[in-house]
Parts: C-alpha cells; sequence; structure tokens
C-alpha cells in the first residue's frame, strides 16, 4: 500500500504526464500510469510538479520587524544597518522566535522548504543566534535552516566582532558570513575575507559573505574571495552574496573577474527584490540597476541562485517568502526574457538554491526524497509569470499545505465556470527576446 500517489504530474524538464508514487518519504516509482492502491491521491493534471523552492540568502533574525522602532526613511542598505542597531539592544529571544516562526508558517504554505538565514553576531548577548537555533530544532521537520554567524557591523569594525562569530560557530550556527565592504576600508574589507576563508577552511565550514553590496565599482572583494577559495580549494562550499557592485565595474575587469569566479568553484546568490530598491540610491539618472552580471556568470558555468534577502525589516518593508517573486524580478530587473532565461529563473530558485545550500539533489526521481510542490501551472514559466498557486506541498511524504486553485468565477452563459486564468500557451514557440 503506498501513502501518496501524485496522478498525471508535470515535471520541471518538459516531461508528463506522469504519475509519482510516494512510500514513507521516498518517491518509490514514476510512471505515465501507477496501478496500485495509496492512502491518498491528488490529481496534478495539467500541473507542474516541482521540487520545494529554496532561498539560500535569508536574515531571519530580522524578520517580520518592520517599524520596530522606526521605519527606514531613506531606503538605503546603510540607514537599514543603522536601524538595525538601534533594535538590536530590544530584541528578546522569544520575539525573534516568534517572529521567526511566524515567517515559516509562510515559508511552508509558498512551498519554500529550505532556508540559509544569516544571523548577526556583532555584539553580544547573541540573542539572534540563541533564538535561530532554537527555531531550526523547532522548524526541521518541515524547513532545512542553515544559518550563517553573520558580522554585520564589520568583523574588524565592531569590537569583538570576531570573537561572537566564533562563539557562535561553536554554539552549533553551521556557515561563516561576512560583510567586507563595511569594514573601514578596502584593505581591511580583504583581509576580513582572507580570515573568515580561514576560519572557514580550519573548521571545514561552509562560507557566505555579503560582497560587494554596493554601487561602488572599486568595491572589489569578490576577486579576494574568489582568489581565497581556489587557495584554500574550498571550491562550492563558498557563496558570493549580493555582488552588486558587479553592475558597475569596468567591462574589461569584469572580464577578467567572471573567469576567476568559475574557477574557484564558487557560488552567486544575486537578491533582486532587495537590491532592485536598494542600489542606485545615490544616482540621480540615469539610474543603476541592482543586479549582478547573471548571465554572464551563467555563461561562465556559475551556479547562480536567487535569494530572497529580507520580508518586512529595517531593509525591506514587502515580500511574502514567495520564491516565484523573486524570480519574477530576476527576470525583469536582469533583464533575462528569453524562454531559456526565464525557464532558468525557476530552476535557480529550485535546483540552483539547494545546489548553493549544499543539499541533497532535490530532482523529482525515483529512489529521490518524497519533497515536492504541486503549482497551479502547466510549465516553470507559466509558474514564474503567474507567482502560481501552492495546491499541495509535500515534506518527507507528508502533505503540508493544500490550496485551492485560483478559477475563473464569470457567470456567463454557455461557458464553463472553472476555466483556470494560469493556462495559456504561447503563440510562438520561441517568442523574441
Ligand atoms: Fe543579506
Amino acid at each position: 500500500m503506498l501513502d501518496i500517489i501524485v496522478r498525471q504530474a508535470r515535471l520541471p524538464d518538459g516531461r508528463g504526464p506522469l504519475d509519482i508514487a510516494i512510500k514513507e518519504d521516498r518517491i518509490v516509482e514514476i510512471a505515465p500510469r501507477i496501478v496500485a492502491e495509496a492512502h491518498q491521491e491528488i490529481d496534478a493534471t495539467d500541473r507542474l510538479v516541482s521540487p520545494p523552492f529554496v532561498d539560500p540568502h535569508f536574515h531571519m533574525d530580522a524578520t517580520l520587524s518592520l517599524g520596530l522602532p522606526r521605519m527606514n526613511a531613506s531606503g538605503t542598505l546603510l540607514e537599514g544597518i543603522a536601524l538595525w542597531g538601534e533594535l538590536k539592544p530590544l530584541l528578546t529571544p522569544e520575539a525573534v522566535i516568534e517572529r521567526a516562526l511566524r515567517y515559516c508558517d509562510l515559508a511552508v504554505s509558498q512551498g519554500l522548504l529550505s532556508i540559509r538565514s544569516h544571523v548577526d553576531v556583532s555584539t553580544a548577548p547573541l540573542v539572534g543566534v540563541e533564538a535561530l537555533l532554537e527555531v531550526r530544532k523547532q522548524v526541521s521537520p518541515y524547513i532545512d535552516l542553515q544559518l550563517v554567524a553573520f558580522p554585520q557591523d564589520g568583523l574588524f569594525r565592531a569590537e569583538k566582532a570576531e570573537k561572537n562569530l566564533l562563539s557562535a560557530l561553536d554554539m552549533g550556527v553551521d556557515i561563516v558570513g561576512g560583510i567586507p565592504h563595511f569594514e573601514r576600508t578596502m584593505a581591511e574589507g580583504a583581509r576580513s575575507v582572507v580570515r573568515l576563508a580561514e576560519i572557514a577552511a580550519d573548521r571545514s565550514l561552509k562560507l557566505d559573505l555579503h560582497c560587494d553590496e554596493s554601487d561602488d565599482p572599486m568595491s572589489r572583494h569578490v576577486e579576494t574571495l574568489a582568489h581565497e577559495t581556489t587557495r584554500l580549494g574550498l571550491g562550492g562550499q563558498v557563496t558570493a552574496s549580493h555582488v552588486t557592485a558587479m553592475h558597475s565595474y569596468d567591462n574589461y575587469y569584469a572580464s577578467k573577474l567572471i573567469p576567476l569566479i568559475a574557477e574557484s568553484g564558487m557560488n552567486v546568490v544575486p537578491n533582486p527584490l532587495i537590491n532592485i530598491t536598494l542600489q542606485g540610491r545615490s544616482d540621480t539618472y540615469p539610474r543603476r540597476r541592482g543586479l549582478t552580471r547573471v548571465p554572464e556568470l551563467r555563461a561562465a558555468g556559475v551556479n547562480v541562485a536567487f535569494g530572497q534577502d529580507c520580508t518586512m525589516d529595517p531593509w525591506y518593508s514587502l515580500g511574502s517568502a514567495d520564491m516565484l517573486e523573486v524570480a519574477h524580478m530576476g527576470v525583469h530587473a536582469v533583464p533575462m526574457t528569453s524562454r531559456e532565461a526565464m525557464d532558468w529563473a525557476f530552476t535557480s530558485v529550485t535546483q540552483n538554491g539547494a545546489v548553493a545550500m549544499g543539499l541533497p539533489d532535490p530532482t523529482i526521481r525515483e529512489g529521490g526524497p518524497a519533497n515536492m510542490v504541486i503549482l497551479q501551472a502547466q510549465n516553470p514559466i507559466e509558474a514564474v509569470r503567474m507567482k502560481a498557486t501552492r495546491l499541495a506541498v509535500i515534506k518527507h511524504g507528508k502533505v503540508l499545505v493544500r490550496t485551492a486553485p485560483r478559477l475563473a468565477a464569470l457567470d456567463l452563459p454557455n461557458r464553463p465556470a472553472t476555466l483556470d486564468p494560469a493556462n495559456y500557451a504561447p503563440a510562438s514557440p520561441e517568442p523574441k527576446t
């Protein structure tokens, strides 16, 4: 007796319709028609069944704190950091846990089941660390939550930040973080990259730096990070997050840099929602976009995964744990509008995020984990376009979420009242880009 059969699903690679059989926490068979009994059947006819969404860059210690103790009036990164500094002394573990758990509810409802969250370790006591370690434990049946020890105020700029970072790692935080562009000088920033890479290597931990989240074309810490990654042989254990300054680099320098990033094997995580709003704030017009060079990084073979970064916090007042919204913004902000690139945008918030986080292969396959999202869309592009309803979310073979589909409700003669409003195929298989 099977636990679940998902009937007539379409997969992100275009295969389908296929039945998917689930027994306990594994996918045991995928076939055009499975004749067997199951405790539960889910009709996925004309529905996309995908691996769950992955957010490789988030700040769960700050989430849902919007308005505490005041709003970010300028909308800049630097005021956000200052505002967070005002809020930090007021934080309690209980309040951080409560907000984080509320966010996790939202995340699960959106099929977002793997999250890498930075947690500020600049100042003691480590309230955020204590809180998110507890959250990680509580949500572990539902969400793979990785924590990054993040010295928000600078490893060397904030007194005792390195000591606090090491304490956080000792307490069980998974990953080494940093923010070289916020150190006092370029030289200090580069020195922080070297130090953090060595801490990661010594402890056999992953490294994920906020790197060059700036419009300054001379902010070039990703170069040092690529070099240290290669020197220490850290490869895919390393992630450069944001890397927005790359949009302002001289083209010649970028053409030298990108192969070094590819050679290092590191991941790059742009955050389109936040950076399209944070970057270019000091520009008049023309105003620069806030995204790194995604097509060029992809072409060089770098694993690029979009992250969300923030939801209702000192830096970003919107956000909804919706990685399709993130992919949608990425398509616009990069921009990348070919069918191939939009299809890739979906992959960037599923498989590529899993690669960046070092998670097991999440592909829907026989023998694979019974973790999936059933979307009200026929294919990945339609999912991105519609920010498709999550009809069902399954984790470890258990249905966590069921949502009714959005259906047309016009009551007109001779016309069904159950049309799927998402369902329009393009007139041409390859529209102009
Ligand atoms: Fe961030």
